[in-house]
């Protein structure tokens, strides 16, 4: 027992802790045989790893264990269970020679089997008995837990890689946005300071009072173009509002803006939050989520309509956004995105960072909802004036 905790200890991976598990428990057991299966989520067992002399493939051996009523009977037991005439036809018996006796151990944890843990013996050794039931249950416990703790040692080095990327996305994605800003100064506003300074000169040259109001006349209008796109620049980098007002506000324009900017249609609700400031890290969030949900429905849904939800419930922020476009297979995207598309990925990274959840829920010609749920401390909320919090802000873009 002491042997086989030693081997499944420490930050492993599924498949080299069950090795080391199987290597210890083998010998033990004086069997000459043995593999360890492990049921995915799909409820279809696999085989992970094996030790057995002969030209048996895996994939012979998963497909006999596929249908094997004793693989069935141990789990339904939930309890070691001794095999000790091969059911005919069995590839062990046909491919292992000499095998008489099989044990399967299921392996356990919270009552739930995760797995099975195979053994056989061959012949005239001496075959399995009831101590080593007591044993092995108590082993395929310990392998059990040790499972769930690869698997969720996994799924965190597999969220530290997504980190990692998101972290590098997010440092090449503020390069761009300052080679974006530097290059629109340049090109547009200083072009068109440049046209201004040359409308001045000819200005000091006028003759007439005529030439002096078109000369003017030119001139207000290149000044009302630089105000125009240097407000644009700052509102896209953070509008004022935000800060100034708050998120409702905020997103209000945001979504009137969203015709213009994205070419949808959003309509906007607010509830509850009509007097109420939230914590400042909690409005950025929420109003970039709803920033790259509303670009990835102009980008991918193929709608041109779209809506926002923002409301207070009790101890909760909620916001939903919603398109009826095309949707997708969201769970698969979350799977697979990878690197390419790390937008969903930084919408559940920002929610969980302010200790909120995301979900995205989209089936292929079903539309997508983004929902985002942050709970309040009340502590954290703030009154934006003394009348009482009226029942509901309602804005249409
Ligand atoms: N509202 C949506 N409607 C349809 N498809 C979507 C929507 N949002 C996301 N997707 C799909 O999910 C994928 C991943 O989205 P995201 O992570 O934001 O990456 P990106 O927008 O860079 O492609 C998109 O490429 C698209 O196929
Ligand atoms: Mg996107």
């Amino acid at each position: 027992m002491f042997a086989v905790s030693r081997a499944v200890a420490g930050p492993l991976g599924l498949q080299e802790m069950l090795s080391r598990a199987l290597a210890q428990v083998i010998p033990i057991l004086h069997a000459q045989a043995g593999w360890i299966c492990v049921l995915r989520n799909d409820g279809d067992c696999e085989i992970c790893v094996g030790q057995w002399d002969s030209e048996l493939s895996k994939a012979q051996l998963s497909a006999c264990c596929r249908g094997c009523p004793a693989c069935e009977e141990a789990r339904r037991r939930g309890q070691p269970y001794i095999v000790s005439t091969l059911p005919a036809g069995c590839v062990l018996s046909s491919r292992i020679p000499g095998l008489s006796s099989h044990v399967l151990a299921p392996l356990q944890v919270r009552g739930q089997v995760v797995g099975m843990l195979n053994l056989a013996c061959a012949e005239g050794v001496t075959c399995f008995c009831k101590e080593d039931l007591v044993l092995l249950e108590a082993v395929g416990r310990q392998i059990g837990i040790a499972i769930e703790n690869a698997r969720l040692w996994e799924e965190l080095q597999h969220k530290e890689e997504i980190r990692g990327e998101l972290l590098r996305k997010v440092i090449t994605a503020q390069e761009e946005e300052r080679q974006r800003i530097a290059r629109e100064l340049h090109d547009e506003t200083g072009q068109a300071l440049t046209s201004l300074l040359v409308n001045l000169r000819l200005l000091e040259r006028a003759q007439t009072p005529a030439e002096i109001v078109s000369q003017t006349q030119e001139m207000r209008e290149i000044v009302a173009n630089i105000l125009d796109s240097i407000r644009d620049l700052a509102v896209e980098l953070r509008p004022s509002v935000l800060d100034d007002l708050g998120l409702v506000p905020a997103l209000s324009r945001y979504a009137q803006e969203c015709t213009k900017r994205l070419g949808i249609q959003v309509d906007f609700i607010a509830a509850g939050l009509s007097q109420t400031r939230l914590p400042h890290e909690m409005e950025t969030t929420l109003y970039r989520i709803a920033q790259e949900a509303l670009t990835n429905v102009a980008r991918h849904a193929q709608t041109n309509h779209a809506s926002i939800l923002l409301e207070r419930r009790g101890h909760e922020v909620v916001m939903i956004i919603e398109d009826d476009g095309c949707g997708f297979n969201a769970a698969q995207a979350l799977d697979t995105a990878g690197r390419a598309h790390l937008g969903l990925f930084g919408m559940r990274e920002r929610a969980e960072l302010v200790g909120g959840r995301l979900v995205v829920e989209s089936a292929p010609g079903g539309g997508t909802t983004v929902s985002v749920v942050i709970p309040l401390q009340k502590e954290s909320l703030c009154l934006t004036d003394s009348t009482p919090n009226a029942s509901a802000a309602q804005s249409s873009a």
